[in-house]
């Protein structure tokens, strides 16, 4: 979505030194997302800058690995498969596509593809990883798509809309989409991200052998 939002101007186009304000502006803008929730998450984009203190980041701070770029993306490869995990990829898309059966995505259908994409990944890397924040990220990534192109509601989106934002990295304003009406805040993604892991429907025991994770110990079934 900042790759979007930089292709549109919302963002510096050559990606570069983006501000606190500046996030909060372009999200607020072009997403509707609160001021207060898009400076929260440029807090998460300034810790990618390796440059201590920063007061900004660059999109290309984002691709470092194991931060918040993590493995089984729902359409990007495994950085070990090559060290680009930030092109998009086909091949990748396709299988998460594949769970999205019919013209609409809904709750199941994402979480099932996520999943999916967290099982190929451990199956197929060997160097696997997904950090307890890399995993959030990735619920919130999920939760994210459905909440700024569908229905918070519902908890639906019109598949054609996640895959033009996907394929195109543009907002898919030419398939009739419009930013959320009203403001988008914390608690919504919070909430949508909720609903996310329950549909995940996999108990911790049941994660942790498939997914070797180790951090489970928690008791939820934070996959
Ligand atoms: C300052 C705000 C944001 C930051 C710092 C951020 C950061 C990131 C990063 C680092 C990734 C790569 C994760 C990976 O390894 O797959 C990512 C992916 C993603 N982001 Fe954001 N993001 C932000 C806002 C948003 C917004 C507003 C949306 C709304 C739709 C969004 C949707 C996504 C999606 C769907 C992916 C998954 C891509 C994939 O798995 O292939 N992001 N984001």
């Amino acid at each position: 979505m900042l790759n979007t939002l930089a292709n549109h101007g919302y963002l510096p186009h050559d990606g570069k030194d983006i501000t606190r304000n500046r996030t909060a502006c372009a999200l607020n803008t072009a997403l509707n997302i609160s001021v207060e929730f898009g400076k929260f998450l440029f807090d998460f984009a300034v810790m990618t800058n390796p440059t201590p203190n920063a007061t900004t980041f660059s999109l290309d701070h984002l691709i470092r690995h194991n931060i918040l770029e993590h493995d089984a993306s729902l359409s990007r490869a495994d950085f070990y498969f090559g060290g680009d995990a930030h092109s998009f990829n086909q091949t990748v898309f396709d299988e998460t596509r594949s769970y999205w059966k019919g013209p609409i995505i809904n709750l199941q259908m994402a979480a099932d593809s996520r999943l999916a994409r967290l099982i190929t990944s451990n199956a197929t890397n060997p160097n696997y990883t997904l950090s307890d924040l890399g995993s959030t990220f990735s619920i919130g990534e999920t939760a994210a798509y459905i909440l700024m192109l569908g229905n918070p509601k519902s908890g639906t989106v019109r598949k054609a809309l996640v895959e033009y934002l996907f394929e195109n990295e543009r907002l898919p304003t030419k398939l009739g989409w419009v930013p959320s009406p009203t403001a988008i805040g914390q608690s919504d993604l919070s909430s949508m991200m909720e609903r996310v892991v329950n549909k995940t429907g996999v108990t911790p025991e049941e994660a942790a052998k498939i997914l070797k994770r180790a951090d489970l110990h928690s008791g939820q079934a934070f996959v």
